[in-house]
């Protein structure tokens, strides 16, 4: 048996966990930021790597004693190098290499969106490659063909916003704050998703590109020229029109490239990926189709340490191991 102390810090939570073997999860330590970024509206990069700082001995002393083990049973050290805020990872990846050189055990350095991926195998435990995953996040929307654990092929990436910005982006529009995704799922649910119908970006396009900076440009647009005219508007029917049209170009791309290259196992993954009604649309796109569907459980769609021991113990059986000179990648992609 494997067993991996995992780190994960690329954005606003400091988190540790223990994983065994890739998919049992002994214990996932997640101190969030939430409060305190909540008060600028947004993360704000100095303050996140700070807040780590303060928070990561505790988050491994908690994930260690949880999982009911020591770092004497511990066989690997995974931890996040990029992509994300450099000053955040820095603060994992020192963590994680003092501990590899104190111990003398191995270092693996795992890259963030392959973590998310991973969320998949730890919530459904006979989930295998190959499928087809959309990785939905705040800083990233890939559509990917997962061959194997540690082989994906990129079909197609975001032009320009993420999903999880462009919900962030709109939540801040209509008065809902940070953090937006969540807020804005919640209103939604009290509006009218065909109230207002927004552009659906890069639908009628060849190729899997996503874009949805026009989208919220399109939603802060209606919002100004009501305003202008002294109308008011309904915020959960903007949510919830808003959020309709992410749901459409989602579904629909992903059918789509499913079609295409015959694939008939979908997988999500990230912290959009917690939205219920993209949830509820690949739920029914999937079932009308006989698609087999993934959806992590929400704790490993957002940010966690758990998904990072997962994917770190398929690199484990490859030897995939780092040495002292690892280093935050804040911009590095999918590989
Ligand atoms: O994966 P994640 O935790 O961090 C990154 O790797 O970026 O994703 C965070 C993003 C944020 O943009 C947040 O607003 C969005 O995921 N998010 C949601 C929901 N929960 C989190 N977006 C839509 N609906 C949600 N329920
Ligand atoms: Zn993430």
């Amino acid at each position: 048996m494997i067993r991996i102390l995992s780190i994960e810090s690329s954005c606003d939570e400091t988190a540790a966990a223990v994983v065994e073997d890739g998919r049992t999860v002994r214990s996932n330590i997640i101190s969030s930021q939430i409060r305190t970024h909540e008060l600028y509206g947004g993360v704000v990069p100095e303050i996140a790597s700070r807040k780590h700082l303060e928070a990561i001995d505790t988050c491994i002393t908690q994930a260690l004693t949880e999982a009911d083990t020591t770092m004497d049973e511990i066989d690997a050290i995974a931890v996040t190098y990029g992509p994300g805020l450099v000053g955040a990872l820095l603060v994992g990846v020192a963590e994680a290499k003092a501990l590899a050189f104190a111990t003398g055990k191995p270092l693996i350095g795992v890259n963030h969106i392959r973590g998310h991926i991973a969320a998949n195998y730890i919530c459904d435990p006979d989930w295998e490659p190959p499928f087809l995953c959309l990785v939905v996040s705040g800083g990233h929307t890939h559509l990917v063909i997962v061959r194997d654990y540690t082989d994906f092929e990129i079909l197609g990436k975001t032009r320009d916003d993420a999903a999880g910005e462009a919900f962030d982006k709109v939540a801040r529009a209509i008065g809902l704050g940070y953090p937006g995704g969540p807020k804005v799922d919640r209103e939604a649910k009290n509006g009218n998703p065909e109230a207002v119908h927004f552009p659906r970006p890069c639908i009628d396009e060849e190729g899997y590109s996503f874009s949805f900076s026009g989208l919220k440009s399109a939603v802060l647009n209606y919002l100004n020229q009501l305003t202008m005219k002294g109308e008011t508007y309904d915020r959960a029917d903007i949510a919830a029109s808003f959020q309709q049209s992410i749901v459409d170009v989602l579904v629909f791309k992903t059918m789509q490239a499913a079609k295409e290259y015959g694939i008939d196992r979908i997988a999500l993954a990230g912290g959009v990926s917690a939205n219920s009604a993209i949830r509820e649309g690949f739920r029914k796109a999937c079932a009308e189709r006989g698609y087999a569907l993934s959806i992590p459980e929400l704790i490993y769609c957002t940010d966690n340490a758990a998904m990072i021991g997962c994917a770190g113990y398929y690199q484990f059986l490859e030897k995939d191991f780092a040495d002292l000179s690892l280093n935050a990648v804040p911009g590095d992609g999918l590989r």
